[in-house]
């Protein structure tokens, strides 16, 4: 009895260390959905900016982690061409904590705020030759130093195109003009039916009487044809 009690204790501690396994096991699956990359650096929705030449754009970055962040490391690029270009470098020491950069470039100036998550840079009197690709880079010391970028394209042009401008109105006045049309033809289809139906269900009313009574004749008529067909032949 002794030993079969001993046995039963050791399975149920193995089932519990299992059990522990399992629920570690499941525990770190869910945070791995919940926190799939410790930071997160982005340059936006809209990651193509279209600005004149001769104008002040600002080419915005953010970050996060589900984390915390600790010992942040970030740094700008422009790709000039394969050739990166470094913009500016800093780092953030902890969440809130006031950013320590430098910026090697005379137009460029770092509008970040560490409060806000932000590592935005502003670029000053844009030229064609700074047309192209600017890579926002972060790594947090937190998540071993892994590296995160994010990509932010300016079009530089001569003069921010109208014509866009005008057809997208187009577009959209033609869309909402065909969808409109719809919802008309739609309501005025929807009347017609009303009314139609209305009308029908009147007719299915006499019809109603009428088919009774057209049941009726039809009986008489059988009746009337029956004794017919019966007068024919005898005749
Ligand atoms: C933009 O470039 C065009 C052509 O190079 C030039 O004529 C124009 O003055 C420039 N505009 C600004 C605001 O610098
Ligand atoms: C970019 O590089 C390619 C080849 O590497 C070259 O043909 C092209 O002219 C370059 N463009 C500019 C704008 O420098
Ligand atoms: C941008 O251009 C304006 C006018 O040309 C000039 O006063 C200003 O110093 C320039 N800014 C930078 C950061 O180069
Ligand atoms: C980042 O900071 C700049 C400068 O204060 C601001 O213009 C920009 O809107 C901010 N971006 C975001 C996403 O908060
Ligand atoms: C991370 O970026 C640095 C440059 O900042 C580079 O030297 C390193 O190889 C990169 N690491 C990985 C894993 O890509």
């Amino acid at each position: 009895m002794a030993y079969k009690d001993g046995n039963g204790s050791r399975i149920s501690g193995r089932l519990r260390s299992g059990d522990l396994l399992h629920a570690g096991l499941v525990l770190s699956v869910l945070l791995g959905f919940w926190c799939v990359s410790g930071l997160e650096v982005s340059t936006g929705k809209i990651t193509v900016m279209e600005a004149m030449n001769g104008s002040t754009v600002l080419i915005p970055c953010t970050y996060s982690s589900c984390i915390g962040i600790q010992r942040l490391y970030f740094n700008w690029h422009y790709d000039d061409n394969g050739t990166m270009l470094k913009l500016c470098e800093g780092s953030i020491a902890a969440e809130g904590a006031d950013p320590r950069f430098s910026v090697y470039h005379e137009r460029v100036e770092f509008v970040g705020n560490s409060k806000k998550s932000n590592i935005s840079i502003l670029l000053y009197n844009i030229t064609f030759a700074d047309d192209g690709d600017y890579v926002c880079f972060a790594r947090n010391f937190k998540e071993k130093n892994r590296n995160h970028s994010a990509t932010f394209t300016l079009r530089v042009v001569d003069q921010v195109v109208e014509i866009d401008n005008t057809l997208t109105t187009i577009i959209v006045s033609v869309v909402g003009g065909v969808i409109g049309f719809l919802i008309f033809f739609m309501v005025v289809k929807a009347l017609v039916v009303h009314f139609i139906l209305k009308k029908d269900d009147k007719n299915k009313e006499c019809l109603v009487g009428s088919s009774a009574g057209v049941d009726n004749t039809e009986n008489g008529h059988t009746t009337a044809k029956g004794t017919e067909a019966k007068g024919t032949p005898k005749a």
